[in-house]
Protein backbone atom coordinates (compact mmCIF):
# COMPACT_ATOMS: atom_id res chain seq x y z
CA UNK A 1 0.00 0.00 0.00
CA UNK A 2 1.20 3.34 -0.94
CA UNK A 3 2.15 5.01 2.45
CA UNK A 4 1.93 9.20 2.68
CA UNK A 5 5.31 9.81 1.89
CA UNK A 6 5.27 8.64 -1.33
CA UNK A 7 6.03 11.57 -3.51
CA UNK A 8 9.08 12.73 -1.42
CA UNK A 9 11.22 9.56 -3.01
CA UNK A 10 9.86 9.78 -6.48
CA UNK A 11 12.00 9.57 -9.07
CA UNK A 12 14.80 9.24 -7.13
CA UNK A 13 17.26 6.49 -8.11
CA UNK A 14 18.71 4.23 -5.36
CA UNK A 15 21.43 2.10 -6.10
CA UNK A 16 21.43 -0.96 -2.45
CA UNK A 17 24.08 -3.25 -1.93
CA UNK A 18 22.91 -6.65 -0.21
CA UNK A 19 25.63 -8.32 2.02
CA UNK A 20 25.68 -11.64 3.01
CA UNK A 21 24.03 -12.16 6.45
CA UNK A 22 20.68 -13.62 7.77
CA UNK A 23 19.03 -9.53 7.87
CA UNK A 24 19.35 -9.68 3.65
CA UNK A 25 15.71 -10.86 3.47
CA UNK A 26 14.76 -7.43 5.06
CA UNK A 27 16.12 -6.10 2.01
CA UNK A 28 13.83 -7.90 -0.13
CA UNK A 29 11.29 -5.86 2.19
CA UNK A 30 12.94 -2.56 1.86
CA UNK A 31 13.07 -2.63 -1.90
CA UNK A 32 9.49 -2.81 -1.50
CA UNK A 33 8.58 0.19 0.38
CA UNK A 34 11.56 2.11 -1.19
CA UNK A 35 10.08 1.37 -4.53
CA UNK A 36 6.56 1.68 -3.12
CA UNK A 37 7.55 5.78 -2.72
CA UNK A 38 8.46 5.97 -6.19
CA UNK A 39 12.32 5.32 -5.86
CA UNK A 40 14.22 3.06 -8.74
CA UNK A 41 15.97 0.28 -7.16
CA UNK A 42 18.54 -1.19 -8.39
CA UNK A 43 20.74 -4.26 -6.40
CA UNK A 44 23.91 -5.56 -6.62
CA UNK A 45 24.19 -8.31 -4.35
CA UNK A 46 27.76 -9.64 -3.34
CA UNK A 47 28.89 -13.59 -3.31
CA UNK A 48 27.65 -14.15 0.04
CA UNK A 49 24.70 -12.24 -0.05
CA UNK A 50 23.97 -14.42 -2.80
CA UNK A 51 23.49 -17.33 -0.16
CA UNK A 52 20.93 -15.77 1.83
CA UNK A 53 18.61 -14.51 -0.97
CA UNK A 54 18.52 -15.34 -4.69
CA UNK A 55 19.40 -12.96 -7.73
CA UNK A 56 15.80 -13.57 -8.99
CA UNK A 57 14.09 -13.08 -5.69
CA UNK A 58 16.02 -9.47 -5.70
CA UNK A 59 15.39 -8.92 -9.71
CA UNK A 60 11.78 -9.69 -9.38
CA UNK A 61 11.33 -7.20 -6.23
CA UNK A 62 13.40 -4.68 -8.41
CA UNK A 63 11.95 -4.75 -11.59
CA UNK A 64 15.33 -5.32 -13.00
CA UNK A 65 17.96 -8.26 -12.66
CA UNK A 66 20.93 -8.10 -9.90
CA UNK A 67 24.02 -7.50 -10.31
CA UNK A 68 26.16 -9.66 -9.00
CA UNK A 69 29.93 -10.39 -10.48
CA UNK A 70 32.58 -7.32 -11.05
CA UNK A 71 33.63 -8.99 -14.20
CA UNK A 72 30.72 -10.07 -15.51
CA UNK A 73 30.86 -9.06 -19.31
CA UNK A 74 26.90 -8.90 -19.49
CA UNK A 75 26.82 -6.31 -16.73
CA UNK A 76 30.23 -4.29 -17.71
CA UNK A 77 28.59 -4.17 -21.54
CA UNK A 78 25.35 -2.90 -20.08
CA UNK A 79 26.28 -0.65 -17.25
CA UNK A 80 29.60 -0.80 -16.10
CA UNK A 81 30.78 -0.59 -12.34
CA UNK A 82 31.41 3.03 -12.62
CA UNK A 83 28.12 3.90 -14.03
CA UNK A 84 26.20 2.02 -11.37
CA UNK A 85 28.38 3.92 -8.84
CA UNK A 86 27.71 7.35 -10.43
CA UNK A 87 24.01 6.86 -11.48
CA UNK A 88 21.98 6.25 -8.52
CA UNK A 89 20.60 9.41 -5.94
CA UNK A 90 22.27 7.45 -2.73
CA UNK A 91 24.11 4.10 -2.20
CA UNK A 92 22.64 1.86 0.40
CA UNK A 93 24.20 -0.94 2.15
CA UNK A 94 22.04 -3.54 3.89
CA UNK A 95 22.67 -5.62 5.37
CA UNK A 96 26.06 -4.18 5.94
CA UNK A 97 28.33 -7.54 7.31
CA UNK A 98 31.13 -6.94 9.65
CA UNK A 99 33.29 -7.89 6.49
CA UNK A 100 31.89 -5.48 3.79
CA UNK A 101 32.53 -2.49 6.86
CA UNK A 102 35.72 -4.09 6.73
CA UNK A 103 36.35 -3.32 3.06
CA UNK A 104 34.67 -0.06 2.78
CA UNK A 105 36.88 1.31 5.33
CA UNK A 106 39.62 0.13 3.92
CA UNK A 107 39.34 0.68 0.16
CA UNK A 108 39.11 -2.69 -0.71
CA UNK A 109 38.04 -3.11 -4.51
CA UNK A 110 38.11 -6.65 -4.95
CA UNK A 111 34.48 -6.98 -6.11
CA UNK A 112 31.50 -5.43 -7.94
CA UNK A 113 30.19 -3.97 -4.35
CA UNK A 114 33.25 -2.84 -2.96
CA UNK A 115 34.65 -1.76 -6.65
CA UNK A 116 31.10 0.65 -6.86
CA UNK A 117 31.06 2.14 -3.20
CA UNK A 118 34.97 3.02 -3.86
CA UNK A 119 34.04 4.66 -6.94
CA UNK A 120 30.53 6.45 -5.61
CA UNK A 121 30.52 10.09 -5.03
CA UNK A 122 27.13 9.87 -3.48
CA UNK A 123 25.90 10.01 -0.61
CA UNK A 124 26.01 6.03 1.48
CA UNK A 125 24.10 5.07 4.28
CA UNK A 126 25.17 1.91 5.46
CA UNK A 127 22.87 -0.47 8.01
CA UNK A 128 25.09 -2.72 9.46
CA UNK A 129 24.12 -6.50 10.39
CA UNK A 130 25.97 -8.45 12.78
CA UNK A 131 26.56 -10.89 15.89
CA UNK A 132 26.80 -8.71 18.86
CA UNK A 133 30.52 -10.11 19.66
CA UNK A 134 30.88 -8.95 16.17
CA UNK A 135 29.81 -5.44 16.16
CA UNK A 136 31.36 -4.81 19.66
CA UNK A 137 34.89 -6.27 18.36
CA UNK A 138 36.85 -3.87 18.27
CA UNK A 139 37.71 -3.71 14.67
CA UNK A 140 34.56 -3.37 13.50
CA UNK A 141 34.14 -0.50 15.68
CA UNK A 142 36.85 0.98 14.74
CA UNK A 143 36.27 0.73 10.82
CA UNK A 144 32.55 1.85 11.79
CA UNK A 145 34.28 5.27 13.43
CA UNK A 146 36.56 5.27 9.45
CA UNK A 147 33.57 5.17 7.84
CA UNK A 148 31.62 8.16 9.94
CA UNK A 149 34.72 10.09 9.62
CA UNK A 150 35.00 9.57 5.88
CA UNK A 151 31.32 10.60 5.53
CA UNK A 152 29.30 8.13 5.18
CA UNK A 153 26.09 7.43 7.28
CA UNK A 154 25.62 4.71 9.78
CA UNK A 155 21.82 3.50 10.91
CA UNK A 156 21.59 1.17 13.38
CA UNK A 157 22.23 -1.58 13.99
CA UNK A 158 19.52 -1.95 17.01
CA UNK A 159 19.36 -4.26 19.98
CA UNK A 160 17.57 -6.98 20.07
CA UNK A 161 17.33 -10.59 19.61
CA UNK A 162 19.30 -12.14 16.47
CA UNK A 163 17.71 -13.11 13.70
CA UNK A 164 19.62 -16.53 13.99
CA UNK A 165 17.65 -17.05 17.51
CA UNK A 166 19.18 -17.60 20.92
CA UNK A 167 20.88 -14.78 21.08
CA UNK A 168 20.52 -10.93 21.86
CA UNK A 169 22.65 -7.66 21.94
CA UNK A 170 23.07 -5.27 19.49
CA UNK A 171 23.18 -6.06 15.88
CA UNK A 172 20.19 -6.11 14.32
CA UNK A 173 19.84 -4.36 11.12
CA UNK A 174 17.74 -1.45 11.39
CA UNK A 175 14.06 -2.05 10.20
CA UNK A 176 13.23 -1.40 6.73
CA UNK A 177 11.27 1.73 7.50
CA UNK A 178 13.95 3.37 9.50
CA UNK A 179 16.45 2.69 6.38
CA UNK A 180 13.76 4.18 4.37
CA UNK A 181 13.39 7.77 6.86
CA UNK A 182 16.89 7.96 6.45
CA UNK A 183 17.44 7.44 3.14
CA UNK A 184 14.40 10.43 2.58
CA UNK A 185 16.88 12.76 4.80
CA UNK A 186 19.70 11.79 3.05
CA UNK A 187 18.00 12.47 -0.84
CA UNK A 188 17.37 16.08 0.92
CA UNK A 189 13.99 16.55 -0.94
CA UNK A 190 12.37 18.15 2.06
CA UNK A 191 12.38 21.87 0.64
CA UNK A 192 11.22 21.28 -2.63
CA UNK A 193 8.67 18.45 -1.68
CA UNK A 194 7.23 20.71 1.20
CA UNK A 195 7.40 17.64 2.87
CA UNK A 196 5.78 19.80 5.94
CA UNK A 197 3.06 21.12 4.06
CA UNK A 198 0.04 21.01 6.61
CA UNK A 199 2.02 20.27 9.90
CA UNK A 200 2.63 23.10 12.75
CA UNK A 201 6.12 23.20 13.75
CA UNK A 202 7.01 24.83 17.22
CA UNK A 203 10.54 25.57 17.81
CA UNK A 204 12.57 27.16 20.60
CA UNK A 205 16.31 29.18 19.88
CA UNK A 206 18.72 30.78 21.47
CA UNK A 207 19.80 31.63 25.00
CA UNK A 208 17.21 33.10 28.14
CA UNK A 209 18.52 36.24 30.14
CA UNK A 210 18.33 35.88 33.84
CA UNK A 211 17.95 39.15 35.66
CA UNK A 212 20.16 39.92 38.57
CA UNK A 213 19.07 43.58 38.54
CA UNK A 214 17.40 45.96 35.92
CA UNK A 215 20.69 45.92 33.97
CA UNK A 216 22.48 42.44 35.09
CA UNK A 217 21.77 39.22 33.63
CA UNK A 218 22.81 35.30 33.79
CA UNK A 219 23.15 34.70 30.28
CA UNK A 220 25.28 31.56 27.71
CA UNK A 221 26.80 31.41 24.59
CA UNK A 222 23.81 30.28 22.09
CA UNK A 223 23.83 32.60 19.13
CA UNK A 224 20.24 30.84 17.97
CA UNK A 225 22.12 30.15 14.85
CA UNK A 226 21.41 26.34 14.63
CA UNK A 227 17.03 27.04 16.25
CA UNK A 228 16.83 29.69 13.68
CA UNK A 229 18.58 27.74 10.81
CA UNK A 230 15.91 25.09 11.68
CA UNK A 231 12.77 27.42 11.60
CA UNK A 232 13.95 28.70 7.95
CA UNK A 233 14.37 24.84 6.96
CA UNK A 234 10.90 24.01 8.78
CA UNK A 235 9.19 27.14 6.80
CA UNK A 236 10.75 25.65 3.66
CA UNK A 237 9.28 22.51 3.64
CA UNK A 238 5.95 24.32 3.83
CA UNK A 239 5.08 24.56 7.60
CA UNK A 240 3.47 26.71 9.55
CA UNK A 241 6.46 27.55 12.35
CA UNK A 242 6.22 29.34 15.47
CA UNK A 243 9.41 30.03 16.58
CA UNK A 244 9.91 31.13 20.50
CA UNK A 245 12.71 33.03 20.35
CA UNK A 246 15.34 34.04 23.47
CA UNK A 247 17.51 37.40 22.83
CA UNK A 248 19.55 36.90 19.64
CA UNK A 249 21.48 38.82 17.46
CA UNK A 250 20.46 36.91 14.35
CA UNK A 251 17.54 37.78 12.21
CA UNK A 252 13.96 36.49 12.11
CA UNK A 253 13.62 33.87 9.29
CA UNK A 254 11.19 34.31 6.74
CA UNK A 255 7.76 33.08 6.74
CA UNK A 256 7.83 32.24 10.44
CA UNK A 257 5.95 33.61 13.41
CA UNK A 258 8.39 34.91 15.82
CA UNK A 259 7.51 35.45 19.38
CA UNK A 260 10.32 36.90 21.97
CA UNK A 261 10.93 35.41 25.32
CA UNK A 262 13.68 37.39 27.45
CA UNK A 263 13.34 34.50 30.30
CA UNK A 264 12.41 30.99 31.00
CA UNK A 265 9.58 31.42 32.23
CA UNK A 266 8.72 34.01 29.72
CA UNK A 267 9.52 30.92 27.19
CA UNK A 268 7.49 28.54 28.85
CA UNK A 269 4.71 30.70 28.74
CA UNK A 270 5.05 31.31 25.41
CA UNK A 271 5.82 27.89 24.07
CA UNK A 272 2.29 26.63 25.97
CA UNK A 273 0.47 29.17 24.12
CA UNK A 274 1.84 28.40 20.76
CA UNK A 275 0.57 24.83 20.99
CA UNK A 276 -1.18 22.46 19.58
CA UNK A 277 1.95 21.13 16.81
CA UNK A 278 2.77 18.22 15.31
CA UNK A 279 6.45 18.75 16.07
CA UNK A 280 7.69 20.17 19.04
CA UNK A 281 12.16 21.30 18.42
CA UNK A 282 13.73 22.56 21.83
CA UNK A 283 16.75 24.37 20.43
CA UNK A 284 16.83 27.04 22.99
CA UNK A 285 19.91 26.66 25.40
CA UNK A 286 17.76 27.36 28.97
CA UNK A 287 19.17 28.76 31.91
CA UNK A 288 18.46 26.09 33.89
CA UNK A 289 18.14 28.65 37.02
CA UNK A 290 17.50 31.92 37.86
CA UNK A 291 17.97 34.41 40.46
CA UNK A 292 15.06 33.86 42.82
CA UNK A 293 13.87 37.52 43.62
CA UNK A 294 16.07 40.17 41.39
CA UNK A 295 16.68 43.42 42.64
CA UNK A 296 14.34 46.02 41.48
CA UNK A 297 17.11 48.82 41.26
CA UNK A 298 20.80 48.36 40.09
CA UNK A 299 22.74 46.75 43.12
CA UNK A 300 25.49 49.14 44.25
CA UNK A 301 29.03 48.20 45.42
CA UNK A 302 29.11 48.17 49.01
CA UNK A 303 31.90 47.67 51.64
CA UNK A 304 30.84 44.89 52.81
CA UNK A 305 32.04 42.62 49.45
CA UNK A 306 30.57 40.96 47.00
CA UNK A 307 26.54 40.08 46.64
CA UNK A 308 25.63 36.37 47.00
CA UNK A 309 22.24 35.48 45.23
CA UNK A 310 19.92 32.65 46.14
CA UNK A 311 19.10 30.77 43.17
CA UNK A 312 15.82 28.78 42.17
CA UNK A 313 15.31 26.03 39.28
CA UNK A 314 14.05 26.86 35.97
CA UNK A 315 11.66 25.31 34.91
CA UNK A 316 12.12 22.77 32.30
CA UNK A 317 10.06 23.44 29.25
CA UNK A 318 11.26 20.69 26.74
CA UNK A 319 10.21 18.02 29.52
CA UNK A 320 7.40 19.25 30.45
CA UNK A 321 5.78 19.69 26.77
CA UNK A 322 7.14 16.12 26.21
CA UNK A 323 5.23 14.96 29.49
CA UNK A 324 2.04 16.57 28.38
CA UNK A 325 -0.75 13.71 28.99
CA UNK A 326 -3.33 15.38 26.48
CA UNK A 327 -2.31 17.53 23.31
CA UNK A 328 1.92 16.62 23.43
CA UNK A 329 3.03 17.08 19.89
CA UNK A 330 3.23 14.23 18.13
CA UNK A 331 7.06 14.30 18.12
CA UNK A 332 8.99 16.07 20.69
CA UNK A 333 12.94 16.67 20.15
CA UNK A 334 14.95 17.56 22.54
CA UNK A 335 19.05 19.39 21.87
CA UNK A 336 22.13 18.39 24.55
CA UNK A 337 24.84 20.56 24.64
CA UNK A 338 27.43 18.81 26.24
CA UNK A 339 31.07 19.17 26.81
CA UNK A 340 31.65 15.37 28.08
CA UNK A 341 30.86 12.36 27.22
CA UNK A 342 28.03 13.74 24.57
CA UNK A 343 26.05 10.73 23.23
CA UNK A 344 26.09 8.63 27.09
CA UNK A 345 24.80 12.24 28.24
CA UNK A 346 22.23 12.55 25.54
CA UNK A 347 20.87 8.87 25.81
CA UNK A 348 19.90 10.37 29.57
CA UNK A 349 18.93 13.19 28.70
CA UNK A 350 16.39 10.99 26.11
CA UNK A 351 14.90 9.11 29.08
CA UNK A 352 14.60 11.95 31.83
CA UNK A 353 12.76 14.59 29.63
CA UNK A 354 10.44 12.09 28.09
CA UNK A 355 11.26 13.31 24.36
CA UNK A 356 11.69 11.21 21.23
CA UNK A 357 14.56 11.92 19.87
CA UNK A 358 17.65 13.93 21.29
CA UNK A 359 20.12 16.09 19.46
CA UNK A 360 23.56 15.96 20.83
CA UNK A 361 26.15 18.32 20.32
CA UNK A 362 29.96 19.01 21.48
CA UNK A 363 30.21 22.39 22.67
CA UNK A 364 33.59 22.35 24.31
CA UNK A 365 35.05 25.62 23.12
CA UNK A 366 37.90 23.59 21.12
CA UNK A 367 34.75 22.65 18.38
CA UNK A 368 33.31 26.23 18.14
CA UNK A 369 29.67 25.18 18.07
CA UNK A 370 28.08 27.84 19.89
CA UNK A 371 28.57 31.16 17.71
CA UNK A 372 29.99 29.11 15.10
CA UNK A 373 27.96 28.95 11.50
CA UNK A 374 29.10 24.42 11.39
CA UNK A 375 28.20 21.75 14.24
CA UNK A 376 28.15 17.95 14.29
CA UNK A 377 25.68 16.50 16.01
CA UNK A 378 24.70 12.81 17.07
CA UNK A 379 20.70 11.85 16.63
CA UNK A 380 19.83 10.04 19.69
CA UNK A 381 16.72 7.60 19.43
CA UNK A 382 15.16 4.83 21.35
CA UNK A 383 15.86 2.87 18.05
CA UNK A 384 20.15 4.03 18.25
CA UNK A 385 22.57 6.76 17.83
CA UNK A 386 23.35 8.22 14.28
CA UNK A 387 26.35 10.15 14.10
CA UNK A 388 26.02 12.51 11.12
CA UNK A 389 29.33 14.82 9.74
CA UNK A 390 29.79 17.71 10.52
CA UNK A 391 28.39 20.23 8.17
CA UNK A 392 26.75 23.66 8.31
CA UNK A 393 24.04 24.49 10.16
CA UNK A 394 21.63 25.61 7.43
CA UNK A 395 22.51 21.50 6.32
CA UNK A 396 22.06 20.26 9.67
CA UNK A 397 18.22 22.22 9.77
CA UNK A 398 17.32 21.04 6.57
CA UNK A 399 18.75 16.94 7.36
CA UNK A 400 16.86 17.51 10.48
CA UNK A 401 13.76 18.42 8.96
CA UNK A 402 13.50 15.88 6.40
CA UNK A 403 13.65 13.34 9.13
CA UNK A 404 11.15 15.33 11.08
CA UNK A 405 8.41 14.86 7.84
CA UNK A 406 9.53 11.43 7.09
CA UNK A 407 8.96 10.62 10.75
CA UNK A 408 5.36 12.42 10.78
CA UNK A 409 4.01 11.25 7.59
CA UNK A 410 5.32 7.43 8.66
CA UNK A 411 3.45 5.07 9.60
CA UNK A 412 4.85 5.19 13.40
CA UNK A 413 4.01 9.06 13.52
N1 LIG B 1 15.68 22.67 28.15
C1 LIG B 1 14.46 23.29 28.41
N2 LIG B 1 14.27 23.94 29.58
C2 LIG B 1 15.24 24.00 30.51
C3 LIG B 1 16.50 23.39 30.26
C4 LIG B 1 16.68 22.73 29.06
O1 LIG B 1 13.57 23.22 27.55
N3 LIG B 1 15.02 24.65 31.63
C5 LIG B 1 15.84 21.90 26.90
C6 LIG B 1 16.82 22.51 25.92
O2 LIG B 1 16.15 23.37 25.02
C7 LIG B 1 17.34 21.27 25.23
C8 LIG B 1 17.31 20.20 26.31
O3 LIG B 1 16.37 20.66 27.27
O4 LIG B 1 16.46 20.83 24.21
C9 LIG B 1 18.61 19.92 26.99
O5 LIG B 1 19.22 21.10 27.40
P1 LIG B 1 20.63 21.06 28.10
O6 LIG B 1 21.00 22.45 28.50
O7 LIG B 1 21.60 20.28 27.26
O8 LIG B 1 20.33 20.17 29.34
P2 LIG B 1 19.84 20.46 30.78
O9 LIG B 1 18.48 19.89 30.97
O10 LIG B 1 19.96 21.92 31.07
O11 LIG B 1 20.86 19.59 31.63
P3 LIG B 1 22.38 19.89 32.01
O12 LIG B 1 22.53 21.39 32.00
O13 LIG B 1 22.49 19.31 33.36
O14 LIG B 1 23.23 19.20 31.00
Amino acid sequence: MPQPNEAIVNGKRILLVIGGGIAAYKALDLIRRLRERGATVRCILTKAGHEFVTPLSVGALCGERAFTDLFDPQSEFDVGHIRLARDPDLVIVAPATADLIAKIANGHADDLASAVLLATDKPVLVAPAMNPKMWGNRATQRNVTQLRADGLQVIGPNSGEMAEGGEAGVGRMAEPLEIVDAAISLLGVSSSARSLAGKRVLITSGPTHEPIDPVRYIANRSSGKQGHAIAAAAAEAGAEVVLVSGPVQVPDPKGVTVIRATTAQDMLEAVTKSLPADAAIFAAAVADWRVATPNTQKIKKTKSGAPSFELAENPDILATVAKRTSGRPQLVVGFAAETENVIEHAKIKLQKKGCDWIVANDVSPAHGVMGGDRNTVHLVTMQGVESWPSQSKDDVARQLVGRIAASLAGPRG
